[in-house]
């Protein structure tokens, strides 16, 4: 079986997990200004909705995003194989397949999480997306297994099947989904995280690209992932605290720091013309609530924003008038309520 294309190791370090409902295109336009070296995520999107939908918006993203893949949900080979072939058009960097997601719409689709289970499916759903598009990595996003499967060698057998099915990057969220009595919610924080087992797949298949995701929250401990997979994946505490991506990117490859006021305002022409192409302001700003997460200032600043984009004609000045609260000198009288 041929392998799947490969990525270059610098371009994995740094990634945004996929993130339905946040990791639209404004959001990865945001986020590729924090981190010019990140790998960025989209939504989750199902292969029929990428053959059969509204491809324009579904797919949409722009020239300055990239690297930029593209996360497809299914377990129909064909079907997938069409939609990756679809996605690689469209000039996605990669096509992931998500065998992470425990919702039960998902599972009553036999795709996501519940895919941990069938990995001779996954297999040939890989094949048939590598054959299709083999100028673009294949790669896969899993979990550590299912409900209480807790045995080593079942989750290296699931990687082991699908890396022989041309599969070289797995990102890896360390911890088992539980399909029944668990919302999508409380899957991404009551199982337990294992990063060792992220750890010992790269240490016994050095071969394989693994990337670990889960619980991430801070430089200290993504820096210490690097130490023994290929990458750290954020999810949560990237959207929440965007500016952490900054400071990821800037220490990881070795750039220069900008403050968060300086970032904001080099995203103004991508708002403005969005803004004259229709695009809402409170669609663009909802993603940029937590740059001044703890700062001070950081609580007017997301209250006016909220407040105040969804406004008919919000423009630019909204975001100037947001940013003048976190610019107040200090030393001069200051409203608490604003901090
Ligand atoms: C709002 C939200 C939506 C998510 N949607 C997806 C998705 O579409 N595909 C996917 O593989 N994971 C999805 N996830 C899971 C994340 O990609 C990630 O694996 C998880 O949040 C753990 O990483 P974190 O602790 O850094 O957030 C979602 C997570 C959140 C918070």
């Amino acid at each position: 079986m041929p392998p799947s294309a490969a990525i270059p190791a610098e371009r994995l370090r740094l990634s945004v997990a996929p993130m339905m409902d946040w990791t639209d295109t404004h959001c990865r336009n945001f986020h590729r200004l924090l981190a010019p070296h990140a790998r960025l995520y989209t939504e989750m999107v199902h292969a029929n909705a990428v053959i059969h939908g509204d491809r324009m918006r579904l797919l949409a993203k722009d020239d300055g995003q990239h690297p930029v893949a593209l996360q497809l949900g299914g377990s129909e080979p064909a079907l997938l194989a069409q939609a990756a072939r679809i996605g690689a058009e469209h000039g996605f960097d990669e096509i992931n397949l998500n065998c992470g997601c425990p919702s039960d719409r998902v599972q009553a689709g036999r795709f996501g999480a519940c895919l941990m289970r069938e990995p001779s499916l996954v297999a040939d759903c890989v094949a048939g997306m590598i054959a299709a598009t083999p100028d673009t990595p294949i790669t896969v996003k899993c979990r550590l297994g299912v409900d209480d499967d807790h045995e080593w060698e079942r989750f290296l057998a699931f990687i082991d099947t699908i890396a022989a099915a041309g599969c070289r990057m797995f990102v890896v969220h360390a911890r088992n989904a539980w399909l029944q009595g668990l919302s999508p919610k409380e899957n991404r924080e009551v199982p337990p995280l294992r990063y060792d087992w992220a750890y010992r797949l790269k240490h016994e298949r050095p071969a394989l690209q693994v990337i670990v995701n889960g619980g991430i929250a801070d430089l200290d401990e993504a820096t210490a992932h690097l130490g023994h997979t290929d990458g750290a994946m954020l999810g949560r505490a990237a959207y929440h605290d965007p500016y952490l991506l900054h400071r990821l990117d800037a220490a990881w490859f070795a750039g220069e720091t900008r403050t968060r006021g300086e970032l904001l305002r080099a995203w103004r022409p991508y708002v403005q013309a969005q803004l004259e192409r229709g695009t809402y302001l409170k669609h663009m700003t909802r993603h940029i609530l937590g740059l001044y997460h703890g700062e001070r200032g950081g609580r007017a600043f997301r209250q006016i924003l909220s407040e105040g984009a969804h406004r008919p004609g919000a423009d630019w000045s909204l975001v100037e008038q947001a940013l003048a609260v976190t610019e107040i000198p200090q030393g001069l009288p200051f409203d608490e309520r604003a901090a």
